[in-house]
């Protein structure tokens, strides 16, 4: 893709990957709608990126509130050509813990919002790129997930992560064959460790466990 024509929404831009993905994209020419929670850094970060970047709020568990995300984007940058999935969160608890099942409160959440949040933000994304002109090689539009290792190599306690991010590889080819069509790909990527804010809110012994699963180098 010509990144000078690039408008991508980054979905969880406020913080970590997502962050460092929007600076990324900007600093190649770029623009970006950084789409998170009220309550991160994105409307911090976008004042800071200036005219290249703009916050649109949203829960991507919320189909109203990111469909209008995303519309406010397209209303500020006039099209949207590329969607990064970077919005999540990461729970941790075994299965059985000291004898108790496990909460599916959490369970649900983690498959409410890596999974079905991401896939929200798919579909929502791809109906506006399909109306994009194609450009010579008949390309509307690019959407990158983000998974994790744990979609292959989940560690103890990750059961809720790991199906989350399974669920997200699952279903990458079947919507890149969807969209096949109207020149939109679709891709995944499977990050191991990174040391952003939520990698720094886990626990110990599952943060240890993940860092002791690295082969190497050990980062
Ligand atoms: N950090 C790692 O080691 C690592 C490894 C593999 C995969 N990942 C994945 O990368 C992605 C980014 O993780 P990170 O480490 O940068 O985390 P992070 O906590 O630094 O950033 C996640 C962002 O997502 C936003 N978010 C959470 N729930 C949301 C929702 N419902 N709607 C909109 N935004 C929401 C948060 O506000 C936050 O800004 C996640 O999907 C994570 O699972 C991270």
């Amino acid at each position: 893709m010509d990144m000078q024509k690039t408008v991508a929404v980054v979905t969880g831009g406020g913080s970590g990957l997502g962050e460092g993905t929007s600076r990324a994209l900007i600093a190649r020419g770029a623009r970006v709608a950084i789409l998170d929670l009220g309550r991160s850094r994105g409307a911090e970060i976008a004042q800071e990126l200036g005219d290249t970047a703009v916050f649109v709020e949203a829960d991507v568990t919320d189909e109203d509130h990111t469909a209008a995300a995303i519309d406010t984007a397209v209303a500020t940058f006039g099209v949207i050509n590329a969607l990064v999935n970077c919005a999540g969160i990461a729970t941790a608890g075994r299965t059985l813990g000291k004898g108790a099942p496990l909460d599916l409160g959490p369970f649900k959440r983690t498959i409410e919002v890596n999974l079905i949040g991401t896939f929200n933000a798919i579909r929502l994304a791809a109906a506006q790129m399909v109306k994009n002109e194609p450009s010579p090689d008949g390309e509307r539009g690019v959407i990158i997930n983000t998974a994790s290792v744990a979609a292959f190599d989940g560690q103890i306690g990750q059961a809720a992560y790991s199906a989350s991010k399974g669920g997200v590889v699952g279903m990458t080819l079947p919507i890149a064959r969807d969209l096949s069509r109207t020149g939109i790909r679709c891709c995944t990527n499977a990050p191991r460790i990174c040391e952003t804010p939520m990698l720094m809110g886990l626990p110990d012994p599952p943060r240890q466990s993940l860092a002791a699963s690295l082969h190497s180098p050990q980062r």
